[in-house]
């Protein structure tokens, strides 16, 4: 099968799918540079929090790194005509910031650079069109050294890096994400500490999310001075999508609690104009919001963007503390990992629930009504379109006797979630786009390469790429233009 195939068009039209997607709807995959790259300390490139903290002790499941990876800086090639045989019309991936800016100041690297216009020119020959995310997480040690996300001058680093990305890049990059997840970023980082840099501190990680946002906004603004008035901008939140574990005001007021530290902390100054009141006010005794958020910091954040984008993978049960759920086991079922720090500053009683024991390797429950309400919620609150930069799971594959890797579970729960995304947007939803996450199994953070999210096998000690079956099956949709 070629992405030329003259048979296609004929055969697609004869076939119609029974769930067709829009005109147009990008069919892509998604990664990040720290992920997949390796090559960590070739062509100028410095550590990132992360290869600090893979190296700390206890911080990465087997002291797994991003060192090697999937060694995708060089094999590149070979990777994205993996894509253009499953048919991708677009590619979701990261540039790496220590690669580009190895110390988060001055002049970019030209070979770092040189590295991103390969693979994109290479990405264009294909014609898969271009998706890059500016920041998935990897901050340049030395900018933590001064005081990481917590402190201002982070986002004003941010967005002068996002400045010499857009000029060197911006001619053949089309959509352009600012933060990936940066609730992520700032309450797994500097709250739990599960991710790098691994603090554990809830007024920084809430002072992270306050200069993440600015990051966001001043980078915006940069992009659009420098990028073709056709460029599309955008953010990837990890919004939650939040269901009381029953109908009594407690739990909503749990919901409610969530919401805030969870999701309005970003699209309360990103859409709606500030952060809210509540949110403010349950986190008062952690900072002085009046001193952190200075005149003109919310308009900034508040810049329009183009599309907004969600990465989902499971929904959010909450309630207010039960007695008979008081072990520290059933208290942290967020499924963001565990640790004696909360991630929630100022909720840390609130508590979690499984939504049901339907689970993916990670434990986290499978429930793709999840997406479909959260579209549609995200398109009556915002009003813009919509893209999924992420989705997909991770199960336990093996390589069969035949060579080959069946992953039916992956098949099944990505089905369902394009099933999803096809009823948002049969009821209104303006969604453009679906990104498989991944395109190749990778480095899962803190579960180092223990968990697999591709739909291409990697033999981490061959590098050798096989396609599992849902490749297989997810370009034939691709082919197709939606499920049969
Ligand atoms: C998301 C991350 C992505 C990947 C998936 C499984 O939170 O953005 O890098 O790790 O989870």
């Amino acid at each position: 099968m070629t992405m030329t195939d003259p048979t296609t068009a004929a055969h697609a039209a004869a076939a119609a799918p029974r769930v067709a997607f829009p005109p147009g709807f990008a069919w892509g995959a998604a990664t990040a540079a720290y992920q997949i790259e390796g090559a960590a300390a070739e062509d100028g490139r410095t550590p990132s929090i992360w290869d600090v903290f893979a190296r700390t002790p206890g911080k990465v499941l087997n002291g797994d790194t991003g060192d090697v990876a999937v060694d995708h800086y060089h094999r590149f090639r070979e990777d994205v005509r993996l894509m253009a045989d499953l048919g991708l019309t677009s590619y979701r991936f990261s540039l790496s910031w220590p690669r580009i800016q190895p110390t988060g100041r001055g002049p970019a690297v030209e070979r770092g650079l040189d590295f991103y216009r390969a693979l994109t020119d290479t990405l264009l020959e294909h014609g898969i069109s271009p998706v890059a995310t500016l920041y998935h997480w990897d901050l340049p040690q030395d900018l933590e050294e001064a005081g990481g996300w917590p402190v201002r001058e982070t986002a004003h680093r941010f967005a002068e890096y996002a400045a010499l990305a857009a000029s060197a890049l911006g001619d053949r990059i089309p959509v352009w994400t600012t933060l990936n997840e940066p609730w992520c970023s700032a309450f797994l980082g500097y709250g739990s500490g599960v991710h790098a840099p691994g603090r554990t501190s809830p007024a920084d990680a809430l002072k992270a999310a306050h200069h993440l946002n600015l990051g966001h906004g001043l980078a915006v603004g940069a992009l659009r001075e420098i990028l073709p008035a056709s460029a599309q901008l955008s953010v990837s939140l990890n919004l939650h999508l939040l269901r009381p574990l029953t109908d009594t005001p407690e739990d909503h007021e749990a919901v409610r609690r969530i919401d805030a530290v969870g999701n309005r902390v970003w699209t309360g100054p990103m859409f709606k104009g500030g952060y809210p009141e509540d949110l403010k006010a349950d986190t008062a005794h952690l900072v002085d919001w009046d001193d952190l958020v200075r005149p003109g910091d919310e308009a900034e954040i508040g810049r329009p963007i183009d599309l907004l984008c969600l990465n989902y993978y499971n929904p959010t049960v909450v309630s207010a503390p039960r007695a008979e759920l008081a072990t520290a086991d059933a208290a942290r079922n967020d499924g963001h990992g565990a640790s004696d720090h909360s991630p929630w500053p100022g909720s840390e009683e609130i508590v979690f629930h499984l939504a049901n024991d339907d689970l993916t390797a990670m434990g986290w429950p499978i429930d793709a009504g999840g997406l479909t309400d959260s579209l549609l919620g995200m398109q009556r609150d915002f009003g813009l379109p919509l893209m999924v930069t992420e989705n997909g799971a991770a199960f336990e594959d093996v390589v069969g006797p035949d060579g080959e890797v069946h992953d039916p579970e992956r098949l099944r729960y990505v089905r369902l979630h394009l099933e999803a995304v096809a009823e948002a947007i049969a009821a209104g939803a303006d969604v453009r786009g679906y990104y498989l996450w991944s395109f190749l199994d990778n480095f899962e953070w803190a579960y180092g390469y223990s968990k697999r999210f591709g739909i291409v096998h990697v033999d981490y000690t061959t590098q050798r790429r096989t396609p599992k079956s849902s490749a297989t099956w997810y370009s034939e949709v691709i082919r197709r233009g939606g499920l049969d």
